[in-house]
């Protein structure tokens, strides 16, 4: 008996803002260049993906991988509203013909955290037309690319979107407004429907959204705490999941898992750090794996076939990769063994790459990259470990 059957779908993640280089016309562009902002250094040329996805997708492939995630840069394909760019699509074009050829089944997410910057200075998600204008520029992309695009992701976190750039200001465009962040979230989940219902009318892809779904807990047992819990719970969780019903929620959901998070009213972010003695990651996070366990069970209840679309851990010790690896799927075996429809597993990530506001420095790659020389890639034992499970279904492997 295997853990897992061989239809499973196993790879990695990536976004093009962190792995292209050279995106200069979007949103976090400009807050990556703005000293005032959260973000630490300048995503400059990234990992050189742009030009490197030929090399890049032949080593994922001799790593194991049938499947791969990534996204396209709405800013090179729309660069002006309603311009939309023959070479940028082309490029993608050539991009997604290559990942074929590799054999892995693309996974591509129409927005994953950047927006063109003609769309961020017209008001972004909080544009009244914001959802339309999302559906427009999904319905040329599915209308080009559709018959290379077996499974399409409208939008990346949108949860996370909220969160971290109305809330936090951590994010673009860097606020800390409670209203905001709600209507923004509001806005994600429409656009979400629009771009369901443009892929839908252009293309037989299968459709869906990609949630991070933190194991969260009140940090104490007090009212205030328990009261800012619910709160959170609703916000980062159920309502994106209750949202998921009827025709318009798409055909498949992404499950995105990292870590347990104590929320406190005490705390300046509104979550504790982790409590003395939980292991943690580079980026501060705490490792729990059965949480991943959880919230596949909490996803299942929408309905939907699920898809791991990210999982992972910063680490420079590849050898606490290779333990949160291990932990991490056997908790998505025992979910399957329990009954949830988990179809696919995909790292996060492929590479190291560009950690948003926190720069270069948090390692999540299963394959390192020579960022300061010429962009050599070196595969880490954990990329190892993981194309033993993949090429035999063994957790044991
Ligand atoms: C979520 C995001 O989708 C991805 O862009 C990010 O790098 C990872 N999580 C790690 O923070």
């Amino acid at each position: 008996m295997t853990d897992f059957p061989d239809d499973f779908l196993w790879g990695s993640a990536t976004s093009a803002h962190q792995v292209e280089g050279g995106n200069t016309n979007n949103d976090w562009w400009d807050f990556e260049h703005d000293p005032a902002t959260a973000a630490r250094e300048s995503s400059g040329d990234g990992i050189d993906h742009y030009h490197r996805y030929g090399e890049d997708f032949a080593l994922l492939a001799a790593l194991g991988h049938n499947a791969h995630r990534l996204s396209v840069e709405w800013s090179r394909i729309e660069p002006a509203p309603g311009e939309f760019s023959h070479a940028a699509l082309g490029h993608y074009r050539r991009v997604l013909s290559a990942l074929r050829d590799q054999g892995l089944t693309a996974f591509v997410t129409l927005h994953h955290f950047t927006l063109p910057r003609w769309f961020a200075a017209r008001g972004g998600w909080l544009a009244p037309d914001a959802a339309a204008v999302f559906g427009r520029f999904s319905a040329r992309v599915a209308a080009t690319l559709g018959d290379l695009m077996p499974y399409v992701c409208t939008i990346n976190e949108p949860q996370m979107v909220a969160l971290h750039g109305y809330l936090e200001g951590y994010h673009p465009p860097g606020l800390t407004n409670p209203v905001l962040w709600r209507r923004a979230g509001e806005a994600l989940l429409a656009a979400h429907v629009a771009g369901v219902r443009a892929v839908r009318a252009e293309a037989g892809s299968r459709v869906g959204l990609a949630v991070q779904l933190p194991l969260l807990a009140p940090a104490r047992d007090d009212a205030a705490c328990r009261t800012l819990y619910e709160v959170m719970r609703h916000e980062i969780v159920d309502r994106y999941l209750d949202n998921l019903t009827g025709p318009d929620a798409g055909d498949w959901l992404g499950v995105q898992y990292y870590r347990r998070q104590w929320v406190d009213p005490a705390a300046p972010a509104l979550f504790a750090p982790p409590p003395p003695g939980t292991p943690t990651t580079q980026m501060g996070w705490a490792v729990h794996p059965d949480g991943l366990r959880q919230m596949l069970h909490r996803a299942a209840r929408t309905g939907l076939p699920l898809v791991v679309t990210e999982n992972g851990i910063a680490t420079t010790d590849d050898t606490e990769r290779v333990d949160y690896l291990r932990t991490h799927l056997a908790a998505l075996a025992r979910a399957r063994a329990e009954g949830v429809d988990v179809r696919g597993y995909l790292h996060w990530s492929a590479f190291d790459n560009f950690e948003w506001s926190e720069g270069g420095r948090p390692r999540f790659g299963l394959v390192a990259v020579d960022r300061d020389h010429d962009f050599a890639r070196t595969p880490k034992p954990s990329a190892h470990a993981l194309a033993r499970v993949a090429r035999t279904g063994r957790l044991d492997a």
